[in-house]
Protein backbone atom coordinates (compact mmCIF):
# COMPACT_ATOMS: atom_id res chain seq x y z
CA UNK A 1 0.00 0.00 0.00
CA UNK A 2 1.58 2.86 -0.69
CA UNK A 3 1.06 6.06 1.97
CA UNK A 4 -0.99 9.17 0.14
CA UNK A 5 0.21 10.75 3.83
CA UNK A 6 2.94 10.65 5.88
CA UNK A 7 1.47 11.81 9.66
CA UNK A 8 4.20 12.83 12.33
CA UNK A 9 3.84 12.57 16.16
CA UNK A 10 1.99 17.09 16.53
CA UNK A 11 1.34 17.98 20.44
CA UNK A 12 -0.29 20.81 21.34
CA UNK A 13 -1.99 21.95 17.83
CA UNK A 14 -2.63 25.73 17.84
CA UNK A 15 -4.07 28.36 15.96
CA UNK A 16 -7.46 29.62 14.40
CA UNK A 17 -9.22 27.94 11.32
CA UNK A 18 -11.16 29.31 8.94
CA UNK A 19 -14.23 27.05 8.69
CA UNK A 20 -15.82 25.97 5.51
CA UNK A 21 -19.86 26.04 4.54
CA UNK A 22 -21.10 22.68 5.08
CA UNK A 23 -20.43 19.68 2.52
CA UNK A 24 -24.07 17.82 3.51
CA UNK A 25 -25.39 21.30 2.71
CA UNK A 26 -23.74 22.89 -0.39
CA UNK A 27 -24.40 19.30 -2.78
CA UNK A 28 -28.09 19.42 -1.48
CA UNK A 29 -28.35 23.22 -2.55
CA UNK A 30 -26.48 22.81 -5.56
CA UNK A 31 -29.19 20.04 -6.10
CA UNK A 32 -32.07 22.01 -5.28
CA UNK A 33 -31.10 24.64 -8.40
CA UNK A 34 -32.31 22.73 -10.90
CA UNK A 35 -35.76 23.26 -9.80
CA UNK A 36 -35.24 26.87 -11.01
CA UNK A 37 -34.38 28.65 -14.19
CA UNK A 38 -31.81 31.35 -14.07
CA UNK A 39 -27.98 32.19 -12.35
CA UNK A 40 -27.58 31.88 -8.70
CA UNK A 41 -24.76 32.38 -6.57
CA UNK A 42 -23.79 30.17 -3.81
CA UNK A 43 -20.79 31.58 -1.64
CA UNK A 44 -19.24 29.66 1.26
CA UNK A 45 -18.97 26.39 -0.35
CA UNK A 46 -15.87 24.25 0.27
CA UNK A 47 -13.61 23.09 -2.10
CA UNK A 48 -14.19 19.11 -2.03
CA UNK A 49 -14.26 16.88 -4.56
CA UNK A 50 -17.64 16.42 -4.27
CA UNK A 51 -18.83 19.79 -4.64
CA UNK A 52 -16.74 19.09 -8.43
CA UNK A 53 -18.64 15.74 -8.66
CA UNK A 54 -21.55 17.69 -8.13
CA UNK A 55 -20.91 20.66 -10.03
CA UNK A 56 -19.87 18.38 -13.12
CA UNK A 57 -22.93 16.94 -12.92
CA UNK A 58 -24.90 19.13 -13.15
CA UNK A 59 -22.97 20.51 -16.48
CA UNK A 60 -24.04 17.33 -17.79
CA UNK A 61 -27.84 18.02 -17.38
CA UNK A 62 -27.44 21.48 -19.54
CA UNK A 63 -26.20 24.14 -16.37
CA UNK A 64 -23.62 26.25 -16.74
CA UNK A 65 -21.34 26.04 -13.78
CA UNK A 66 -18.64 28.31 -12.89
CA UNK A 67 -16.78 27.53 -9.95
CA UNK A 68 -13.90 29.95 -8.40
CA UNK A 69 -12.30 27.77 -5.58
CA UNK A 70 -10.61 30.68 -4.08
CA UNK A 71 -13.28 32.63 -3.29
CA UNK A 72 -15.21 29.95 -2.09
CA UNK A 73 -18.15 30.64 -5.10
CA UNK A 74 -20.04 29.00 -7.22
CA UNK A 75 -22.34 31.04 -10.33
CA UNK A 76 -24.80 28.26 -11.41
CA UNK A 77 -26.61 28.78 -14.46
CA UNK A 78 -29.51 26.36 -14.82
CA UNK A 79 -31.59 27.84 -17.75
CA UNK A 80 -30.10 25.60 -20.63
CA UNK A 81 -30.70 22.64 -17.76
CA UNK A 82 -32.94 20.54 -20.23
CA UNK A 83 -31.97 17.20 -19.86
CA UNK A 84 -32.86 14.65 -17.15
CA UNK A 85 -30.72 12.02 -17.43
CA UNK A 86 -27.67 11.23 -15.17
CA UNK A 87 -24.65 9.23 -16.49
CA UNK A 88 -23.83 6.22 -13.89
CA UNK A 89 -20.53 6.97 -13.74
CA UNK A 90 -20.69 10.14 -11.88
CA UNK A 91 -23.98 8.39 -9.92
CA UNK A 92 -21.30 6.01 -8.36
CA UNK A 93 -18.79 8.83 -6.88
CA UNK A 94 -21.03 10.00 -4.19
CA UNK A 95 -24.20 9.36 -2.02
CA UNK A 96 -25.62 13.07 -2.69
CA UNK A 97 -26.12 12.12 -6.38
CA UNK A 98 -29.66 10.63 -5.25
CA UNK A 99 -30.55 14.26 -4.63
CA UNK A 100 -31.31 14.87 -8.00
CA UNK A 101 -34.07 12.78 -8.80
CA UNK A 102 -36.73 14.85 -6.72
CA UNK A 103 -35.98 18.13 -8.10
CA UNK A 104 -35.64 16.31 -11.41
CA UNK A 105 -39.02 14.71 -11.46
CA UNK A 106 -40.38 17.95 -9.99
CA UNK A 107 -39.15 19.95 -13.26
CA UNK A 108 -39.44 17.56 -15.79
CA UNK A 109 -41.63 14.91 -14.61
CA UNK A 110 -39.06 12.49 -15.49
CA UNK A 111 -35.90 11.36 -13.45
CA UNK A 112 -33.31 8.67 -15.04
CA UNK A 113 -30.26 8.09 -12.72
CA UNK A 114 -28.50 5.22 -11.74
CA UNK A 115 -28.41 3.70 -8.36
CA UNK A 116 -25.81 6.19 -6.24
CA UNK A 117 -22.31 5.46 -5.13
CA UNK A 118 -20.58 6.93 -1.80
CA UNK A 119 -18.86 5.35 1.25
CA UNK A 120 -19.85 2.40 2.21
CA UNK A 121 -21.25 2.32 5.64
CA UNK A 122 -23.91 -0.78 5.22
CA UNK A 123 -27.00 -1.04 2.55
CA UNK A 124 -27.76 2.55 2.34
CA UNK A 125 -30.95 1.84 1.01
CA UNK A 126 -32.89 4.23 -0.57
CA UNK A 127 -35.95 2.38 -0.24
CA UNK A 128 -37.98 5.87 1.64
CA UNK A 129 -36.70 7.88 -1.15
CA UNK A 130 -38.51 6.08 -3.64
CA UNK A 131 -42.03 5.52 -1.98
CA UNK A 132 -42.26 8.97 -1.05
CA UNK A 133 -41.60 9.28 -4.92
CA UNK A 134 -44.30 7.04 -5.58
CA UNK A 135 -46.51 7.98 -3.12
CA UNK A 136 -46.52 11.22 -5.22
CA UNK A 137 -47.47 9.68 -8.31
CA UNK A 138 -43.82 8.43 -10.00
CA UNK A 139 -43.89 5.16 -11.36
CA UNK A 140 -40.28 3.79 -11.11
CA UNK A 141 -38.71 1.15 -12.91
CA UNK A 142 -35.43 -0.45 -11.30
CA UNK A 143 -33.41 -2.18 -14.61
CA UNK A 144 -29.75 -2.95 -14.48
CA UNK A 145 -29.05 -0.41 -11.11
CA UNK A 146 -30.30 2.10 -13.54
CA UNK A 147 -33.62 4.01 -11.79
CA UNK A 148 -36.50 5.25 -14.55
CA UNK A 149 -38.70 7.51 -12.80
CA UNK A 150 -41.70 9.11 -14.04
CA UNK A 151 -44.53 11.68 -13.20
CA UNK A 152 -46.51 13.79 -15.39
CA UNK A 153 -47.77 15.21 -12.16
CA UNK A 154 -46.98 15.16 -8.83
CA UNK A 155 -49.90 14.64 -6.10
CA UNK A 156 -49.50 16.22 -2.86
CA UNK A 157 -49.41 13.61 -0.25
CA UNK A 158 -49.06 12.70 3.35
CA UNK A 159 -45.09 11.08 3.58
CA UNK A 160 -44.41 9.04 6.68
CA UNK A 161 -41.24 8.14 7.41
CA UNK A 162 -39.88 5.56 9.44
CA UNK A 163 -36.72 6.72 10.18
CA UNK A 164 -35.89 10.47 9.98
CA UNK A 165 -33.64 10.13 7.24
CA UNK A 166 -31.71 13.31 5.82
CA UNK A 167 -31.62 12.23 2.00
CA UNK A 168 -35.22 10.97 1.99
CA UNK A 169 -36.65 14.32 3.73
CA UNK A 170 -34.69 16.42 1.16
CA UNK A 171 -35.56 14.93 -1.72
CA UNK A 172 -39.35 14.27 -0.89
CA UNK A 173 -38.97 18.05 -0.33
CA UNK A 174 -37.36 19.61 -3.21
CA UNK A 175 -39.99 17.08 -5.03
CA UNK A 176 -43.09 18.79 -3.36
CA UNK A 177 -42.36 22.28 -3.98
CA UNK A 178 -43.61 22.45 -7.22
CA UNK A 179 -47.29 20.04 -6.50
CA UNK A 180 -49.92 21.77 -6.12
CA UNK A 181 -51.55 21.27 -2.83
CA UNK A 182 -50.07 20.87 0.64
CA UNK A 183 -47.64 17.78 0.86
CA UNK A 184 -46.95 16.84 4.63
CA UNK A 185 -43.32 15.26 5.81
CA UNK A 186 -44.03 13.46 8.99
CA UNK A 187 -40.85 12.23 11.10
CA UNK A 188 -38.81 14.25 9.05
CA UNK A 189 -35.05 15.06 9.81
CA UNK A 190 -34.11 17.77 11.27
CA UNK A 191 -30.44 18.49 10.38
CA UNK A 192 -28.66 21.63 10.10
CA UNK A 193 -27.97 21.20 6.77
CA UNK A 194 -31.78 20.39 6.22
CA UNK A 195 -32.46 24.08 7.79
CA UNK A 196 -29.80 25.15 5.26
CA UNK A 197 -31.61 23.56 2.11
CA UNK A 198 -35.29 24.90 3.38
CA UNK A 199 -33.78 28.58 3.60
CA UNK A 200 -32.28 28.33 -0.05
CA UNK A 201 -36.22 27.20 -0.84
CA UNK A 202 -37.87 29.44 0.73
CA UNK A 203 -35.81 32.47 -0.94
CA UNK A 204 -36.66 30.55 -4.41
CA UNK A 205 -40.08 31.19 -3.36
CA UNK A 206 -41.24 28.00 -2.02
CA UNK A 207 -43.78 27.98 1.18
CA UNK A 208 -42.56 25.39 3.80
CA UNK A 209 -43.33 25.61 7.36
CA UNK A 210 -42.20 22.96 9.77
CA UNK A 211 -45.03 21.59 13.14
CA UNK A 212 -43.11 20.23 16.16
CA UNK A 213 -42.71 17.71 16.60
CA UNK A 214 -41.14 16.99 13.10
CA UNK A 215 -43.48 17.55 10.41
CA UNK A 216 -42.06 19.74 7.50
CA UNK A 217 -45.09 21.03 5.67
CA UNK A 218 -44.85 22.14 1.33
CA UNK A 219 -47.01 24.08 0.05
CA UNK A 220 -46.39 23.37 -3.83
CA UNK A 221 -45.78 26.88 -6.04
CA UNK A 222 -45.82 27.25 -9.90
CA UNK A 223 -42.09 28.19 -10.21
CA UNK A 224 -38.81 29.07 -8.15
CA UNK A 225 -36.41 31.69 -8.97
CA UNK A 226 -32.32 31.50 -8.72
CA UNK A 227 -31.13 32.12 -5.71
CA UNK A 228 -28.21 33.71 -3.61
CA UNK A 229 -26.63 31.74 -0.48
CA UNK A 230 -23.95 31.68 1.82
CA UNK A 231 -24.02 28.27 2.95
CA UNK A 232 -23.94 27.29 6.77
CA UNK A 233 -20.62 26.86 8.35
CA UNK A 234 -19.55 23.16 8.70
CA UNK A 235 -20.38 21.49 11.78
CA UNK A 236 -18.12 18.74 10.82
CA UNK A 237 -14.98 20.63 10.17
CA UNK A 238 -15.66 22.01 13.25
CA UNK A 239 -15.55 18.78 15.39
CA UNK A 240 -12.80 17.62 13.38
CA UNK A 241 -10.46 20.70 14.35
CA UNK A 242 -11.88 20.56 17.76
CA UNK A 243 -10.65 17.11 17.97
CA UNK A 244 -7.62 17.66 16.77
CA UNK A 245 -6.92 20.12 18.97
CA UNK A 246 -8.17 18.00 21.95
CA UNK A 247 -6.06 14.46 20.97
CA UNK A 248 -2.71 16.41 20.49
CA UNK A 249 -3.51 18.76 24.39
CA UNK A 250 -3.89 21.82 22.09
CA UNK A 251 -5.84 24.76 21.75
CA UNK A 252 -8.13 26.27 19.12
CA UNK A 253 -10.17 29.51 17.89
CA UNK A 254 -13.35 28.54 15.22
CA UNK A 255 -14.96 32.16 14.66
CA UNK A 256 -17.55 30.41 12.43
CA UNK A 257 -18.51 27.27 14.19
CA UNK A 258 -22.01 26.62 14.49
CA UNK A 259 -22.08 25.36 18.53
CA UNK A 260 -26.10 25.79 18.36
CA UNK A 261 -25.70 22.74 15.90
CA UNK A 262 -23.15 20.75 17.96
CA UNK A 263 -24.66 20.40 21.40
CA UNK A 264 -24.26 17.37 22.84
CA UNK A 265 -20.90 17.17 20.75
CA UNK A 266 -19.15 19.79 23.01
CA UNK A 267 -21.17 18.74 26.01
CA UNK A 268 -19.50 15.47 25.62
CA UNK A 269 -16.39 17.47 25.43
CA UNK A 270 -16.83 19.17 28.48
CA UNK A 271 -17.72 16.26 30.22
CA UNK A 272 -14.73 14.90 29.03
CA UNK A 273 -12.81 17.57 31.26
CA UNK A 274 -11.98 19.88 28.06
CA UNK A 275 -12.70 23.88 28.28
CA UNK A 276 -15.05 25.39 26.04
CA UNK A 277 -16.39 29.04 25.11
CA UNK A 278 -19.06 29.65 23.08
CA UNK A 279 -19.15 33.12 21.79
CA UNK A 280 -23.12 34.42 23.11
CA UNK A 281 -23.83 34.46 19.78
CA UNK A 282 -23.87 30.62 19.80
CA UNK A 283 -21.26 30.68 16.36
CA UNK A 284 -17.68 30.34 17.56
CA UNK A 285 -16.06 28.01 19.68
CA UNK A 286 -12.93 28.73 21.78
CA UNK A 287 -11.28 25.22 22.96
CA UNK A 288 -8.91 24.50 25.27
CA UNK A 289 -7.46 20.48 25.80
CA UNK A 290 -7.30 18.69 29.49
CA UNK A 291 -4.34 17.39 30.39
CA UNK A 292 -6.30 14.65 31.78
CA UNK A 293 -9.33 14.20 29.63
CA UNK A 294 -11.55 10.95 30.94
CA UNK A 295 -13.28 8.86 29.08
CA UNK A 296 -17.12 9.41 28.26
CA UNK A 297 -19.74 7.01 26.65
CA UNK A 298 -21.69 7.87 23.98
CA UNK A 299 -24.65 6.94 21.31
CA UNK A 300 -25.32 8.62 17.65
CA UNK A 301 -28.61 9.31 16.95
CA UNK A 302 -29.84 11.55 14.41
CA UNK A 303 -29.75 15.09 14.99
CA UNK A 304 -30.35 16.18 17.95
CA UNK A 305 -28.67 13.35 18.89
CA UNK A 306 -24.31 12.84 18.83
CA UNK A 307 -23.58 13.01 14.77
CA UNK A 308 -22.74 10.09 13.11
CA UNK A 309 -19.94 12.03 11.28
CA UNK A 310 -18.22 12.78 14.58
CA UNK A 311 -18.31 9.21 16.06
CA UNK A 312 -15.01 8.20 14.55
CA UNK A 313 -13.07 10.82 15.25
CA UNK A 314 -14.42 11.12 18.73
CA UNK A 315 -13.38 7.30 19.13
CA UNK A 316 -9.84 8.49 18.58
CA UNK A 317 -10.44 11.16 21.83
CA UNK A 318 -11.59 8.21 23.70
CA UNK A 319 -9.27 5.75 22.92
CA UNK A 320 -6.33 8.22 24.30
CA UNK A 321 -8.49 9.10 27.85
CA UNK A 322 -8.21 7.86 31.25
CA UNK A 323 -11.01 4.98 31.61
CA UNK A 324 -13.10 3.01 29.92
CA UNK A 325 -16.47 3.92 27.23
CA UNK A 326 -18.69 2.18 25.57
CA UNK A 327 -19.77 3.84 21.68
CA UNK A 328 -22.68 2.92 19.92
CA UNK A 329 -23.26 3.53 16.49
CA UNK A 330 -27.22 3.78 15.88
CA UNK A 331 -27.08 5.64 12.26
CA UNK A 332 -25.30 2.95 10.06
CA UNK A 333 -24.86 -0.96 10.43
CA UNK A 334 -21.32 -0.55 9.17
CA UNK A 335 -19.69 2.08 10.73
CA UNK A 336 -17.12 1.10 12.71
CA UNK A 337 -14.35 0.20 10.38
CA UNK A 338 -11.75 2.29 11.49
CA UNK A 339 -11.55 0.86 14.69
CA UNK A 340 -9.52 -2.32 13.38
CA UNK A 341 -6.91 0.56 11.83
CA UNK A 342 -6.91 1.87 15.62
CA UNK A 343 -6.22 -0.96 17.12
CA UNK A 344 -3.32 -1.29 14.22
CA UNK A 345 -2.22 1.78 16.24
CA UNK A 346 -2.41 0.61 19.85
CA UNK A 347 -5.80 0.99 20.52
CA UNK A 348 -7.56 -1.07 22.73
CA UNK A 349 -10.86 -1.66 21.52
CA UNK A 350 -13.84 -4.47 21.59
CA UNK A 351 -16.44 -4.57 18.68
CA UNK A 352 -19.67 -5.88 19.23
CA UNK A 353 -22.33 -5.30 16.73
CA UNK A 354 -23.27 -2.05 16.88
CA UNK A 355 -20.92 -1.08 20.11
CA UNK A 356 -17.30 -0.25 20.44
CA UNK A 357 -15.77 -0.97 23.89
CA UNK A 358 -12.60 1.25 24.72
CA UNK A 359 -10.33 1.30 27.33
CA UNK A 360 -8.43 4.22 27.36
CA UNK A 361 -4.63 3.43 27.05
CA UNK A 362 -1.84 6.79 27.61
CA UNK A 363 -0.61 6.70 23.97
CA UNK A 364 -0.81 5.50 20.27
CA UNK A 365 1.81 4.95 18.20
CA UNK A 366 2.21 5.08 14.55
CA UNK A 367 1.34 2.78 12.08
CA UNK A 368 -0.02 2.12 7.93
CA UNK A 369 -3.57 2.69 7.96
CA UNK A 370 -6.26 2.66 5.47
CA UNK A 371 -9.33 5.03 5.09
CA UNK A 372 -12.77 3.35 4.25
CA UNK A 373 -14.77 6.51 4.30
CA UNK A 374 -14.92 10.57 5.15
CA UNK A 375 -15.12 10.38 8.79
CA UNK A 376 -12.85 7.34 9.24
CA UNK A 377 -10.22 8.67 7.34
CA UNK A 378 -10.00 12.36 9.48
CA UNK A 379 -10.08 9.69 11.91
CA UNK A 380 -7.40 8.19 11.36
CA UNK A 381 -5.42 11.22 10.70
CA UNK A 382 -6.31 12.54 14.30
CA UNK A 383 -4.69 9.50 15.53
CA UNK A 384 -1.35 9.88 13.47
CA UNK A 385 -1.04 13.13 14.84
CA UNK A 386 -1.54 12.43 18.26
CA UNK A 387 0.40 8.94 17.81
CA UNK A 388 4.13 8.52 18.61
CA UNK A 389 6.05 8.28 15.38
CA UNK A 390 4.85 8.03 12.10
CA UNK A 391 1.69 7.42 10.88
CA UNK A 392 1.70 6.14 6.89
CA UNK A 393 -1.81 6.77 5.37
CA UNK A 394 -3.82 5.84 2.50
CA UNK A 395 -7.07 6.87 1.25
CA UNK A 396 -7.06 10.16 0.58
CA UNK A 397 -9.82 10.47 -1.79
CA UNK A 398 -12.03 10.16 1.01
CA UNK A 399 -10.60 12.84 2.75
CA UNK A 400 -10.36 14.89 -0.13
CA UNK A 401 -14.10 14.47 -1.00
CA UNK A 402 -15.49 15.47 2.68
CA UNK A 403 -12.82 18.65 3.85
CA UNK A 404 -11.96 21.77 2.50
CA UNK A 405 -8.22 21.90 2.11
CA UNK A 406 -7.40 19.89 5.68
CA UNK A 407 -4.04 18.91 5.57
CA UNK A 408 -3.19 22.60 4.65
CA UNK A 409 -5.51 24.00 7.50
CA UNK A 410 -3.80 21.63 9.63
CA UNK A 411 -0.11 22.41 9.05
CA UNK A 412 -1.19 25.92 9.89
CA UNK A 413 -1.85 24.76 13.45
CA UNK A 414 1.52 23.10 13.56
CA UNK A 415 0.68 19.51 12.31
CA UNK A 416 3.38 17.23 11.04
CA UNK A 417 1.47 16.23 8.26
CA UNK A 418 2.82 15.93 4.79
CA UNK A 419 1.79 14.17 0.87
CA UNK A 420 4.97 12.09 0.24
CA UNK A 421 7.02 13.95 -2.48
CA UNK A 422 5.25 11.89 -5.56
CA UNK A 423 2.22 12.95 -4.81
CA UNK A 424 3.02 16.45 -4.76
CA UNK A 425 4.99 16.20 -8.06
CA UNK A 426 1.84 14.33 -9.43
CA UNK A 427 -0.20 17.01 -7.75
CA UNK A 428 1.44 19.72 -9.81
CA UNK A 429 1.15 17.96 -13.01
CA UNK A 430 -2.57 17.97 -12.76
CA UNK A 431 -2.35 21.71 -10.90
CA UNK A 432 -4.38 19.94 -8.08
CA UNK A 433 -8.17 19.97 -9.06
CA UNK A 434 -9.66 21.97 -6.57
CA UNK A 435 -6.92 25.42 -7.87
CA UNK A 436 -8.44 25.20 -10.67
CA UNK A 437 -11.54 28.47 -11.34
CA UNK A 438 -13.59 28.75 -14.55
CA UNK A 439 -16.01 26.81 -16.46
CA UNK A 440 -16.29 23.19 -15.27
N1 LIG B 1 -31.94 4.66 5.07
C1 LIG B 1 -32.75 3.66 4.60
N2 LIG B 1 -33.52 3.92 3.49
C2 LIG B 1 -33.51 5.12 2.87
C3 LIG B 1 -32.68 6.15 3.36
C4 LIG B 1 -31.89 5.89 4.47
O1 LIG B 1 -32.78 2.55 5.14
O2 LIG B 1 -34.22 5.30 1.88
C5 LIG B 1 -31.10 4.40 6.24
C6 LIG B 1 -29.61 4.45 5.89
O3 LIG B 1 -29.15 3.21 5.37
C7 LIG B 1 -28.98 4.80 7.21
C8 LIG B 1 -30.04 5.71 7.87
O4 LIG B 1 -31.27 5.46 7.18
O5 LIG B 1 -28.81 3.65 7.99
C9 LIG B 1 -29.72 7.19 7.81
O6 LIG B 1 -29.48 7.59 6.46
P1 LIG B 1 -29.80 9.06 5.94
O7 LIG B 1 -30.69 8.93 4.77
O8 LIG B 1 -30.22 9.92 7.08
O9 LIG B 1 -28.37 9.53 5.47
P2 LIG B 1 -27.97 10.12 4.06
O10 LIG B 1 -28.94 11.14 3.63
O11 LIG B 1 -27.61 9.02 3.14
C10 LIG B 1 -26.60 12.12 5.08
C11 LIG B 1 -25.18 12.60 4.98
C12 LIG B 1 -24.26 11.62 5.69
C13 LIG B 1 -24.70 11.56 7.16
C14 LIG B 1 -26.17 11.14 7.24
C15 LIG B 1 -26.72 11.13 8.65
C16 LIG B 1 -25.18 13.75 2.86
C17 LIG B 1 -24.71 13.81 1.46
N3 LIG B 1 -24.81 12.69 3.57
O12 LIG B 1 -26.61 10.84 4.45
O13 LIG B 1 -22.95 12.15 5.61
O14 LIG B 1 -23.89 10.64 7.84
O15 LIG B 1 -26.98 12.04 6.46
O16 LIG B 1 -26.60 12.37 9.25
O17 LIG B 1 -25.86 14.66 3.32
C18 LIG B 1 -20.61 12.07 5.51
O18 LIG B 1 -20.68 13.31 5.38
O19 LIG B 1 -19.54 11.46 5.70
C19 LIG B 1 -21.86 11.32 5.46
C20 LIG B 1 -21.91 10.00 5.32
Amino acid sequence: MVPELIINQSRGLHGQVDLAGAKNAVLVIMSSLILTEGKSIITNVPCSDDVLNMAQLLTDLGAEVLFDAEAHRLEIDTRKLMRHQVSAAIMKKMRASILVMGPLLARFGRAHVALPGGCTLGKRSIDYHLTNFKKMGATIQVQDEQLIASAPILKAQRLVLDYPSVGATENAMMAATLVRGVTRIINAALEPEVFDLIDVLKKMGAHITIEVPATILIEGVDRLHAVEHAVIADRLEAGAFILAAAVTGGSIVLPQAPAFALDLFLEKLEEMGHEILIDPSGVGITFHASDEPHAVSFKTAPYPGFPTDLQAPMMVAQCLARGNSIIEETVFENRLVHVQELVKMGAQIQVEGSRAMIIGVPSLHGASVQATDIRAGCALVLAGLAAEGTTYFSGMHHLNRGYDRLIEKLQKLGALIYLPDVILAQQEIAQGSCALSGPK
